[in-house]
């Protein structure tokens, strides 16, 4: 037996006016359940502590609660000392019950017709990773969109697609999830990180539904100028200046000795929007001994036109795409933006190996910068920590130069076609991630990706920088330190 120390969420509406945090401590044996410390709680302290569980194998999904912020199943994750129980951010019944009927309502049934066949084997097959939801709603409170818009969400777009894949059904599941808020999906991944049954929503559900949705003739009309922009010049967003890939070479030489070569994929908004980024990024890397190959045929990555569901012509960019960097030899190619860098991991099939500039950095080493007297917080960029795992890589990196305070890993709403389809979605998430930003106190906030970077900006009054710029920074005080020096 061992003893830990848990802070319960209690809330009963019948008699509190606010909500608070009650400390327990309870003793449960080794490799106990979040469930088994509720029951203990309940059995030794104060049974009048409210809270659901019915298989106690994560098979009913009634046990979700909120662990440390994230949402998990009791009865499936391990106690851990010092945790925080929560209810899921639901409206709240009791304690840890929260009101799951208007979402179950959200989630569509089966209509079958007056005649009807069973789905074949192939039909059977797609359906399958889209059918094992247990409806524990974990998804709906990991959702930023549904917090600031109305949205059936994530678990009712998930039976809307099951049943368009279902030849028994009878009804317009595609246009009833249009009509339900497909759009409003910024493509987060939250839903299919926190979902028990691994359940994978957002490129499962919600581009495979946008994909029927613009078949029918429903993409949004900002989404189509995007396709249309992609298709006449290859990128995703208008030209405001000279691009990155017009201001450099196609080799860049390290300044010292070589450790490693790599292709460069700078993505539409560097290359058109933030093309200093991408250069502060060069610097960097030519100072770290990295020699980077740039191919200037290089187009859009797709992942504007994977996410609002236009894949028609997404092949011609893949192929544009993977044999410009074949063609140079080159085994690794190098993205900043996080959601290039998940697109060509996660929906391209290379010959090459693909690494995020933080990994590039973190593998072959850096010079250490000098430290600056900032206090900065990280935005985690969705498509990067999600996306691609990649957590710890740019907290490394950053607080070689700068003093890192923590803040949740929320989206800022500039992902999935949000930001061009539905502005005052954006702005909304927008205002939510500047609250955060608020409460940490920072000076400044570092992200590492484009789109959440110039999304970030229009949200708070502080400076926000990319990983690299900072690096940068944290080497030009340093060359300026050693000048002084050697002037004294
Ligand atoms: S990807 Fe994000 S925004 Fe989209 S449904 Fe899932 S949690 Fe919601
Ligand atoms: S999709 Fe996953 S997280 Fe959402 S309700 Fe179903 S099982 Fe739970
Ligand atoms: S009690 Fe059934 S899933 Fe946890």
């Amino acid at each position: 037996m061992r003893e830990i120390s848990v802070k319960v969420f209690r809330f009963d509406p019948s008699c509190d006016t606010t909500p608070h945090l009650q400390n327990y401590l309870v003793s449960v044996k080794e490799g106990a359940r979040v469930l088994h410390v509720l029951h203990a709680i309940h059995d030794e302290h104060d049974p009048s502590l409210s809270y659901r569980y019915c298989c106690g194998s994560g098979q009913c999904g009634s046990c979700a609660v909120k662990l440390n912020g994230q949402p998990v199943l009791a009865c499936m994750e391990e106690a851990r000392d010092e945790m925080i129980i929560e209810p899921l951010d639901l409206p709240i019944k009791k304690d840890l019950i929260v009101d799951m009927d208007p979402y179950l309502d959200r989630i569509s049934s089966l209509v079958p017709g007056a005649e009807f066949r069973m789905p074949a084997p192939d039909e059977v097959e797609a359906i399958k990773p889209l059918r094992s939801c247990i409806e524990c709603l974990a998804c709906v409170s990991a959702c930023p969109a549904l917090k600031v818009i109305d949205f059936a969400g994530p678990a009712a777009m998930r039976e809307d697609m099951r049943l368009s894949l279902d030849p028994r059904d009878t009804c317009d599941r595609v246009t009833e999830a249009v009509s339900e808020g497909l759009f409003t999906c910024t493509s987060c991944q939250s839903c299919w990180k926190v979902c028990p049954k691994n359940i994978e929503i957002p490129g499962k559900a919600i581009e495979k539904l946008r994909a029927l949705a613009n078949r029918k003739g429903l993409t949004l009309p900002r989404h189509e100028e995007v396709e249309k922009l992609v298709r006449e010049t290859g990128r995703s967003v208008d030209r405001t200046g000279t691009t990155f890939l017009e201001q450099v070479p196609e080799i860049l030489e390290p300044y010292g000795e070589v450790k490693a070569t790599v292709g460069f994929f700078v993505g539409c908004m560097y290359n058109m929007r933030l093309p200093q980024t991408a250069l502060d990024a060069m610097e960097v890397l030519r100072r770290n001994g990295i020699r980077v190959i740039i191919p200037k045929e290089q187009v859009c990555c797709g992942s504007p036109l994977i996410r609002t569901g236009q894949v028609e012509f997404l092949d011609t960019l893949k192929s544009r795409n993977i044999n410009a960097y074949v063609f140079r030899n080159i085994d690794t190619v190098m993205t900043m933006c996080a959601g290039c860098g998940s697109t060509l991991k996660n929906d391209y099939q290379t010959p090459f190996k693909v690494m995020d500039i933080n990994e590039v950095l973190l593998r072959y080493g850096i010079e250490p910068p000098a430290r600056l007297p900032v206090k900065a917080t990280y935005h985690d960029p969705c498509h990067l920590l999600r996306g691609q795992g990649i957590r710890t890589q740019p907290r490394e990196l950053i607080s070689k130069v700068v003093d890192l305070v923590e803040m949740p890993a929320i989206c800022c709403g500039s992902g999935g076609g949000v930001r061009s389809g539905m502005p005052q979605e954006a702005a909304a998430l927008g205002e939510n991630r500047r609250n955060e930003i608020d409460k940490t106190g920072a000076d400044l906030v570092i992200s590492s990706c484009p789109f959440c970077e110039f999304h970030i900006k229009e949200h708070t009054d502080k400076p926000v920088k990319n990983v690299a710029t900072v690096l940068l920074e944290g080497y030009r005080e340093k060359d300026r330190r050693t000048a002084q020096k050697e002037t004294c």
